[in-house]
């Protein structure tokens, strides 16, 4: 996600804003700029690129005078990254400058409105309707102006904004992205993150959702939507500059976890609108998805196995015949395809060497590409077909989790999508799965709250030297994603099975404490896993069971269980991975080893 900061007081705001920038790259990002209050009005320098080229841009900021300013980082989620698309955004008058945090939903309506008023946009950027709305509704009061734009905006937001006619005070306001606000003497702040501002004060405020606030040097007010003073606690910050970068967490890995509800809602909401899945500007008619003869999904460790559950959800969904296959495979395995196959591309980094090559033997195939990816002007971004973006935010953890879970989301969307345009979905059922997507994030919200029982079963079995991870059809497909993160983090040798296989030899393997995951949550086939449960039993192995609450009967046969809440059976895989993340986290920890950055790993594999 993007980083704001923004800065009033005695001294010069260019260098501070670009010191608090550097303190916010651990998030990510692709671009950077700053807005001044000069003697001349609002100076916006800014730069696609690394921060370091902004500050040589403007001589470390010396180059632009003033003593108030915002400051952004952008991680790209609508337009690509580029000068003109860096933030901040300016109002055509030059009067308002924006920074932002967040998405969007309605700013292709809001463009298309202020278009027709006769604004002229600069930008791709769903934030620039914001510097136009200011235009649009200030009458000379910034705080009254702020009201009405967030009134009619959608999504989530962090602003920082700066008003020509304010020489000495600017705004901001935050809704689900968040925003604090730094209190110094004689001088005071706002951060996207607590790191962007704490070599300058402990003393912070954190704003809640629609708390709008208003600053100048001496003095800070938090007003509510009704344009009511609102009081808030200080909080003194004691964390130190590395605990703030991971948000207060120990790990990337584990503040990624954490962040999944977001990621996900942040995904799926922008693409449910009037109780129908819209995939942005996707432009997979009809008539083209009647006449797909085959889906290849083809990508690489965690993405392949969002393929594999993808697999199982589309032939559900739309009988379309679908193959995964792993990208280094499939580029050299001469694949059957022509223009009426559709190769569905899953990358977080949209930059893996093997998937970018798959892409490109499918398109001299002549099949049609669908990318689903993380990093917004990426290279399979970029050359793909189609492009149905997650937006998870930037992930800094080598181990994949929250882009992981928002390309099942993706996954999802796509294949409702495909029914919905097929009308092979009654309404009831477009409605059922619409309902499911967006209980997902609270669901997981509850499944994070117990994270201390996956902790205790993590350290009864941290020293153990494998496990193996067994389900059938969508729990085999996240037994795989389960396996992979045991293996990247923690170096335990671990295989994840399809679980009526295991009869068929690996079962020799099993012995006295040969630890074994379960995962049982595919109703239909429950008592199927009781018995393989009672197979690996019988030759000694330890099992840990993964069930849907309620399925009490599991309790006779494993010797633990995690219980996810009940859901659709569509978004079970994304709660079922959940445990697992958290396992092989706590297993890793106790182990004493480099989470975030797993040896021999890299975070995108650019090489074959
Ligand atoms: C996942 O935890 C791993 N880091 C790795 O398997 C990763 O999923 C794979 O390299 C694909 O990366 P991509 O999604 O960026 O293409």
């Amino acid at each position: 996600m993007c980083g704001i900061v923004g800065y009033v007081g005695a001294n010069q705001a260019a260098p501070i804003l670009l010191d608090g920038l550097s303190k916010l790259e651990y998030r990510g990002y692709d671009s950077a700029g700053i807005a001044v209050m000069t003697g001349d009005g609002i100076v916006v320098k800014k730069k696609q690129g690394r921060l370091a080229t902004l500050s040589e841009m403007i001589d470390g900021g010396k180059a632009v005078k003033g003593t108030m300013g915002i400051g952004h980082t952008r991680w790209a989620t609508h337009g690509e990254p580029s000068d003109t698309n860096s933030h901040p955004h300016l109002s055509n008058s030059g009067r308002f400058a924006v920074v932002h945090n967040g998405i969007i939903e309605n700013y292709l309506k809001l463009r298309e409105y202020l278009t027709k008023k006769g604004f002229e946009f600069m930008s791709e950027t769903d934030t620039e309707v914001i510097a136009h709305l200011f235009e649009y509704y200030y009458k000379g009061d910034i705080i009254d102006a702020m009201i009405n734009v967030i009134n009619r905006v959608d999504g989530s937001y962090a602003l920082g904004v700066l008003c020509a006619d304010n020489p000495d005070s600017f705004i901001a306001v935050r809704k689900e992205s968040p925003l604090i606000v730094g209190l110094g003497e004689g001088e005071n702040f706002i951060a996207s993150d607590i790191p962007a501002i704490l070599s300058h004060t402990r003393k912070v405020y954190f704003l809640e959702n629609n708390e709008i606030v208003f600053i100048n040097k001496d003095e800070v007010k938090v007003f509510n939507t009704d344009r009511e003073e609102v009081s808030k606690n200080v909080y003194e910050v004691d964390w130190d500059i590395s605990a703030a970068e991971k948000g207060g967490y120990e790990h990337f890995m584990f503040k990624e976890i954490m962040e999944q509800p977001r990621a996900i809602a942040d995904t799926v909401k922008p693409r449910i609108k009037d109780g129908r899945i819209v995939l942005d500007d996707i432009s997979l008619t009809a008539d083209y998805i009647r006449n797909i003869n085959k889906v290849y999904i083809v990508a690489c460790g965690s993405a392949y196995h969002v393929g594999v559950v993808g697999k199982y959800v589309i032939e559900q969904m739309v009988r379309i015949p679908v193959e995964v296959m792993v990208a280094s495979e499939f580029r050299y395995c001469n694949p059957i395809a022509d223009e009426h196959t559709l190769v569905v591309l899953i990358s977080q980094s949209g930059e893996t060497a093997d998937t970018i090559a798959a892409m490109r033997e499918a398109k001299r195939l002549g099949a049609r590409t669908f990318a689903i990816v993380n990093a917004v002007g990426s290279c399979i971004a970029r050359e793909a077909d189609d492009v149905l973006y997650t937006w998870a935010g930037p992930e800094i953890a080598v181990a994949t989790t929250k882009a992981y879970s928002t390309q099942l989301t993706a996954v999802y969307l796509m294949s409702i999508y495909f029914g919905q345009e097929l009308g092979l979905i009654s309404s009831a059922q477009l409605r059922r799965y619409i309902k499911a997507l967006e209980d997902l994030p609270a669901k997981i919200e509850k499944l994070l709250e117990n994270k201390g029982d996956i902790q205790y079963i993590a350290s009864k079995y941290f020293n153990t030297k494998s496990v193996f991870f067994i389900g059938r059809t969508l729990d085999y497909a996240v037994a795989l994603e389960g396996s992979l993160k045991l293996k990247e983090i923690s170096y335990i040798h671990s295989e994840a099975y399809a679980a009526g296989e295991l009869k068929h030899g690996t079962i020799a393997l099993m012995e006295k404490g040969t630890v074994v995951v379960a995962l049982c949550t595919v109703g239909n086939l429950f008592d199927k896993m009781l018995s393989n449960i009672k197979e690996v039993k019988a030759r000694g192995a330890v099992v840990i069971a993964v069930a849907e609450e309620g399925r009490t009967e599991i309790e006779q046969e494993a010797d633990h269980v995690i219980y996810v809440p009940k859901c659709d059976e569509l978004t079970m895989p994304s709660e079922v991975v959940v445990p697992l993340q958290l396992f092989s986290y706590y297993v890793s920890s106790l182990k004493g080893l480099d989470i975030d950055k797993p040896r021999n790993l890299a975070k995108s594999v650019t090489v074959e």
